[in-house]
């Protein structure tokens, strides 16, 4: 159990991921940067969120927008300078938020000045810094792992005659964290920004960071579907998730705890018992691995019901949980369960127990965009074009008001602007009593107000193949039951054995705010209702 005064901020808190390239340009140059961000901050502050994650913002050539960094402690002339960046950290903290930045340590950019050494020579001092391995008697790759962004993970290098290991792009080597002299510059890294006052880090890939020592072929996957990634074909049983990265893990653990309140969430696809390990043996891992089960499982509420309390059940008892709809690599959850469900989403995301992240956007219920072939951008949809894997459609510009470029930008941006824009954006929506965006606010405030919503117990108490339905409750303080309808269709509940009694205070249609509750109740379609309950 968890007493809010005892409660750190991000565990009270809600996470708001900005993708910085398309939150807002200040510069006119169709790229968001951080001068941006920092005109949109009493947006932000208005809306109720408490940290920003940024998406890397660091020196890079940009093969993968950003996730390709050539110098960890710099900033990209594209976003700003470091003044900038100071600037941001300080009207953040002045607003009594926190800012998150992504650290990226599992691979660096080709260009970055230790592969530019390690590359030089079979005998150059940092050649231990990446993975390198000779060609089979026949010139093949080492073995048979594959990229995530497709075709082989290995890339051979002609000067020094030997193979790099790439998890992703060819121009993102994978560092070797096996060794001592990696890890300890990527933990310096850290202290620079912590030194600067940044709050914590979301890491970037944390269950790739360590792969098998003896470098062994992954099995075939049986269940492969020809319409994901190529990378699918295989089961990275020997590229992932190994023993050791615990130790890492724990490592970057220490650093933090150096400090004062810091801390670090880990993106990790796992299932669910493989990735409550990343919490660490004794509350020494990430403080956050994220939970992306919103994300990868179907729109059906026995599943989502189920997943929730497989969830609840996995966590060590010092695990705090946190939810994700959606972010920069995934379509966005409006595109994925339609606009009404979008709210239905929202007040599970905002009224589970543990930190919700929104990724920018989500509050205005952006869809994703269509982009026309000639202007894919991302390396994913450009590798596999038939597969439908371009995440371009959810980085599309932030939709601020009605003007050309949406407010966005004076000129035409990096990625098309949604042509729904005119209607959907954050000016027509703080005006509309109905919108998403005022779902949002209203639901973020009731949560940040409620010790029970907040901080409480999540007590499961029905699910059907339509409804779900849970109350929140923390000691001495007011309760509440949440009824979700994931159907189209009305649904019906009894509830006998519980004996309830409220008034809904807060709902995904504002109609039914105000209505008494018993034990049998019937929502509409899409209905989603947080009911206050009598004590
Ligand atoms: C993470 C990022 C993704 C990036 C990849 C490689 O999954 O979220 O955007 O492409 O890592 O760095």
């Amino acid at each position: 159990m968890m007493l809010e005064s005892e409660a750190l901020w991000w565990q009270k808190g809600i996470i708001y991921q900005v993708y910085p390239r398309s939150f807002q340009d200040s510069n006119g140059d169709g790229v968001g940067d951080l001068n941006g961000i920092r005109q949109r901050l009493d947006y932000l502050k208005w809306l109720g969120v408490t940290a920003i994650w940024i998406s890397p913002i660091y020196p890079s050539p940009m093969a993968d927008f950003g996730y390709d960094i050539s110098d960890y402690t710099g900033i990209h002339p594209l976003f700003g300078t470091m003044d900038d960046f100071d600037m941001l950290l300080k009207e953040v903290h002045q607003r009594g938020m926190k800012l998150i930045l992504d650290l990226v340590p599992n691979h660096t950019s080709d260009q970055h000045p230790w592969f530019l050494e390690s590359r030089s020579s079979k005998n150059n001092p940092k050649r231990d810094w990446y993975i390198w391995k000779e060609a089979k008697e026949d010139g093949a790759p080492p073995n048979n792992w594959l990229s995530v962004f497709g075709g082989s993970a290995w890339e051979w290098d002609e000067q020094t005659g030997q193979y790099y290991y790439h998890a992703f792009l060819k121009e993102q080597p994978d560092l070797n964290w096996r060794n001592p002299e990696v890890q300890e510059a990527m933990f310096n890294v850290m202290r620079y920004w912590l030194d600067k006052g940044v709050d914590g880090f979301r890491v970037d890939v944390m269950w790739h960071m360590i792969k098998d020592e003896q470098f062994r072929d992954n099995p075939v996957n049986p269940d492969y579907d020809p319409n994901t990634a190529d990378y699918e074909q295989l089961l990275p049983v020997y590229s992932t998730d190994q023993p050791e990265v615990h130790d890492i893990v724990h490592k970057m653990r220490q650093v933090l705890d150096a400090y004062d309140e810091r801390m670090m969430i880990g993106e990790i696809y796992l299932p669910i018992h493989k990735l409550v390990t990343y919490y660490g043996t004794d509350n020494n891992g990430a403080h956050l691995p994220f939970n992306f089960m919103l994300v990868s499982l179907p729109w059906e509420a026995k599943r989502i019901a189920s997943a929730i309390a497989e969830y609840e059940g996995a966590l060590p008892q010092y695990g705090w949980p946190n939810w994700v709809l959606g972010n920069h690599d995934q379509p966005r959850i409006t595109s994925r369960v339609g606009l009404q469900q979008s709210k239905v989403a929202a007040m599970l995301l905002l009224t589970l127990r543990g930190a919700p992240t929104i990724y920018y956007g989500e509050e205005l219920g952006m869809r994703d965009v269509p982009v026309p072939f000639d202007e894919v951008q991302d390396p994913q949809g450009l590798n596999m074009p038939d597969k439908n894997l371009s995440r371009d459609p959810e980085r599309t510009p932030m939709q601020w008001d009605r003007s050309e470029y949406a407010g966005f930008s004076t000129v035409k941006p990096w990625l098309p602007v949604s042509s729904t824009s005119k209607r959907v954006n954050v000016e027509v929506q703080t005006s509309d009593p109905y919108s998403q965006l005022k779902l949002y606010k209203r639901l973020i405030e009731l949560r940040q107000r409620e010790p029970s919503l907040m901080v409480g117990d999540y007590v499961p108490v029905y699910s059907d193949h339509q409804a779900i339905a849970y109350i929140r409750q923390a000691p001495g303080a007011t309760r509440f039951l949440i009824v979700l309808n994931l159907s189209h269709r009305p649904c019906y509940l009894k509830l006998q054995r519980l004996q309830i009694k409220g008034k809904v205070v807060l709902a995904t249609a504002t109609e039914l705010e105000g209505m008494e509750i018993t034990e049998m109740i019937q929502l509409g379609g899409d209905d989603g209702i947080i009911v206050v309950l009598a004590s």
